[in-house]
C-alpha cells in the first residue's frame, strides 16, 4: 500500500503562545496531540509507513509516538538542519521512501483536519495517470491558500498561492494540503535548499507541461493554523463532525480525559475537552472550550470558545471570549478578557480590583 509523508516542520507562529513549547502538529485537539488524529485516518486508508519531516522543535515528535506501532504505523522523523520549505522538506526525506519511480507517494500539510477520502484521491491519480494529484476543496474567502484552478476534466491550470491582487482571484478552490505525488517528481526536488511546492514547484511543473489533477471534494475541511481555527477543529472532533478514529472516548457534547477532575454542577458544552490531570471549579460555565493537560478553571469561570494551556490557572468567575491563555499562565479571579486576546506562557495577571454589580 501506499506510503506517505507528514509535513509537520512549520513554526505555526499563527498559534502563539500555544507553539511557543510546542509544534502545532503536538498541540492537543480533543484530547491527543492533533497529529494523532491524522496518523490514524493514514492508517485507516490503508497507509502503513509514515515519514514525519521536521524542522522546529523537532525533538518532541519521536519521544511520543516512537515507531508508531501504537497506531499500527512504522513511521521515521528525518529533521532539517535549517528549515526546507514543503518542497525541499519533501525532497529531504526521499532517501527513507521504498516506492517504485513510477508508484504513488502522499504528502499532508500537519495542520489539517479532514474527512477527505483518502484512497479515493490515490484512485483518481492512478486512474488520471497525472504527475501529481492534488486534494481541493471551496472556501469563502481563499485568499490566505493556494488558489488553484481547473478545466473541465479537473486538470490544474495553474497554481497561485496566497494572491496579492483582487485579479488574482480566479476561482474559490484551493489547495487543501494533501497530495499524491508519483515518486520519481519527489526524487526530481532540487535537493539541499529551500523550496516551496506551492510557489516553486507547482507553478515550474506547470509551465514545463506536467499533469496536476485536481480532485474537488467538499467533505469536512479545516486548516487548524489560527487559535480560532484550531479551537473549533478540536470542538467538531468531540462533537463528532470532524472524523477520527483517535478521539480518546465517545464524541458528544463533551470529552473529559481520565486523571480530569470536574466539579457535579459545571457545565461542559458544544465540544468542550478537558485534557488529563486539569481541574475544572463548581458552577464553572465552558462552551466550545479546550483545556489542556493540569489547566485549574476555578469555580463559577465562565469560558466560551477559548484555548486554556497547559498548567494555566484561570480565576473564580472570570470572563474568557475567544481567548488563548499561554501554558502556565495565571489569570486572577473576576478579570474578563475577550475577542482574541492572548495571554503568554507563564504570565500573572492579578485578579480584577473593581468589580461592578450586574445592574451598574
Ligand atoms: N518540515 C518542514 N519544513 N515543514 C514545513 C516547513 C519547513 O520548512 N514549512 C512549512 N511546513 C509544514 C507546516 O508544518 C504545515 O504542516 C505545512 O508545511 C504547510 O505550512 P503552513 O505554514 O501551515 O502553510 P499555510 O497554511 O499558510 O498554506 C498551506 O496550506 C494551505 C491549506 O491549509 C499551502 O499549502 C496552501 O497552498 C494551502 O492552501
Ligand atoms: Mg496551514
Amino acid at each position: 500500500m501506499t506510503e506517505a509523508i507528514l509535513l509537520v516542520g512549520g513554526k505555526g507562529t499563527r498559534l502563539r503562545p500555544l507553539t511557543v513549547r510546542t509544534p502545532k502538529p503536538m498541540v492537543p485537539a480533543a484530547g491527543v496531540p492533533f497529529l494523532t488524529h491524522q496518523l490514524a485516518r493514514a492508517r485507516e486508508a490503508g497507509v502503513e509507513h509514515i515519514v514525519l519531516a521536521t524542522s522546529y522543535l523537532a525533538e518532541v515528535f519521536e519521544p511520543y509516538f516512537g515507531d508508531g506501532s501504537a497506531l499500527g504505523l512504522e513511521l521515521e522523523y528525518v529533521t532539517e538542519r535549517e528549515p526546507l520549505g514543503t518542497g525541499g522538506a519533501i525532497r529531504n526525506v526521499a532517501s527513507r521512501l521504498r516506492s517504485g519511480p513510477g508508484d504513488p507517494v502522499l504528502i499532508f500539510n500537519g495542520d489539517i483536519l479532514t474527512g477527505l477520502d483518502i484512497r479515493a484521491l490515490v484512485g483518481t491519480h492512478t486512474r488520471s495517470g497525472a504527475d501529481i494529484s492534488l486534494h481541493l476543496t471551496r472556501v469563502e474567502d481563499p485568499r490566505a491558500y493556494g488558489l488553484v484552478p481547473t478545466d473541465a476534466n479537473g486538470r490544474v491550470t495553474a497554481f497561485l498561492e496566497k494572491p496579492q491582487t483582487p485579479e488574482e482571484i480566479v476561482t474559490d478552490q484551493i489547495n487543501a494540503g494533501a497530495y499524491v505525488f508519483r515518486r520519481s517528481v519527489i526524487d526530481a526536488i532540487p535537493e539541499g535548499r529551500p523550496v516551496s511546492v506551492e510557489r516553486e514547484t507547482f507553478p515550474d511543473l506547470l509551465a514545463a507541461g506536467a499533469h496536476l489533477q485536481g480532485m474537488v471534494d467538499s467533505t469536512y475541511w479545516l486548516d487548524l493554523g489560527t487559535p480560532h481555527a484550531f479551537v473549533r477543529g478540536s470542538a467538531d472532533l468531540v462533537l463528532g463532525r470532524a472524523p477520527s478514529p483517535a478521539v480518546p472516548g465517545r464524541c458528544g457534547e463533551h470529552l473529559i480525559l481520565p486523571t480530569a477532575s470536574v466539579a457535579p454542577d459545571a457545565k461542559l458544552s458544544a465540544g468542550t475537552v478537558i485534557g488529563p490531570g486539569a481541574v475544572i471549579g463548581p458552577g464553572a460555565r465552558l462552551t466550545a472550550t479546550a483545556v489542556l493537560p493540569d489547566a485549574v478553571i476555578e469555580p463559577g469561570a465562565l469560558i466560551t470558545h477559548s484555548l486554556i494551556g497547559a498548567k494555566a490557572r484561570v480565576g473564580a468567575r472570570t470572563i474568557l471570549a475567544n481567548a488563548v491563555i499561554g501554558d502556565g499562565a495565571t489569570i486572577g479571579a473576576d478579570n474578563e478578557l475577550r475577542d482574541g486576546i492572548r495571554i503568554w506562557c507563564d504570565l500573572v495577571l492579578p485578579p480584577a480590583t473593581i468589580r461592578f454589580s450586574p445592574d451598574e
